[in-house]
């Protein structure tokens, strides 16, 4: 028999759900089977639109959106944004928005769905990291801090909050995004740029959003019921690669 994981009858909340790897997590959760409720501050099909980093916004979508299923199975925690900026330049107002939407949102979202995820019975939160919480490059302050701390969020709900609902980090390398083919066409020769940053990593190649959606249909699934309280790093080597070579 083939296998296969169906998520037919589980519900599914992803933030971030209008772009980018959020929209492919929830694309590739839909194919298998689960009711997707997305949110995102941009509109778009089968969104609601929701601010995270609103307290009120957020707990009226989760509110909807758990009183409409009477549970959630599912909770893709993935909307974030780049605030990069060297250490030393790096404003109080920008440090606070970064620690705002890339850690402090996720816990909230968090506390919010946790009546939701319980009475789903075995449940899973899945945060959206990123390999910055492993190594940075200079400039990608404070971002690379938030990050790195959602590795400790992921840890307390993981080991608070289980057995009922387990709680995993998946931490994204290079995603081949809209956002990141702006950054490639801020470059002189556009083609050239991908190629180069396609050339660092060992696997030649990019991630993609369907790759990320696919981890987390496998980590939703019964088939991952031992995986908690790690952030899985997914960067098709690049992280492995000490120096470049030459
Ligand atoms: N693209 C990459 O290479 C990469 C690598 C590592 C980690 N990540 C992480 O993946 C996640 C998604 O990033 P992406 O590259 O797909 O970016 P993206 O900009 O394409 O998607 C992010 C989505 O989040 C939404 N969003 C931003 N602020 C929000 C808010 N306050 N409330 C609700 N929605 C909000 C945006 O409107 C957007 O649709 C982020 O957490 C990012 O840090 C991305």
């Amino acid at each position: 028999m083939a296998f296969t994981i169906d998520l037919t009858g589980k519900v599914a909340v992803v933030t971030g759900a209008a772009s980018g790897i959020g929209a492919g997590i929830a694309a590739a959760l839909r194919q298998a089977g689960a009711i997707v409720e997305g949110c995102d501050i941009t509109p778009g099909a089968g969104i609601t639109v929701t601010d995270i980093t609103d307290d009120a916004a957020t707990t009226a979508f989760i509110q909807q959106a758990g009183a409409r299923h009477g549970k959630i199975d599912i909770l893709v925690s993935c909307a974030g944004a780049n605030v990069f900026k060297g250490a030393a330049d790096c404003t109080p107002a920008e440090w606070e928005g970064n620690l705002q939407l890339n850690l402090t949102a996720h816990w909230n979202l968090a506390l919010q769905c946790k009546t939701f995820l319980e009475a789903a019975g075995s449940s899973v939160i899945i945060i959206i990291s990123s390999n910055h919480a492993f190594a940075t490059i200079p400039g990608c302050f404070p971002y690379n801090i938030a990050k790195t701390a959602l590795t400790g969020l992921v840890r307390s709900l993981a080991i608070e909050w289980s057995p009922a609902i387990r709680t995993i980090g998946l931490a994204p390398g290079f995603i081949d995004t809209p956002g990141n083919q702006q950054w490639f066409n801020s470059f002189p020769d556009p083609e050239a740029e991908r190629n180069r940053t396609i050339a660092m990593h060992p696997v030649k190649q990019l991630g993609t959003p369907a790759e990320i959606g696919a981890w987390c249909v496998f980590m939703s699934s019964e088939h991952a019921a031992f995986a908690s309280g790690t952030t899985y790093l997914i960067d098709g080597g690049r992280s492995a690669l000490l120096q470049e070579e030459g």
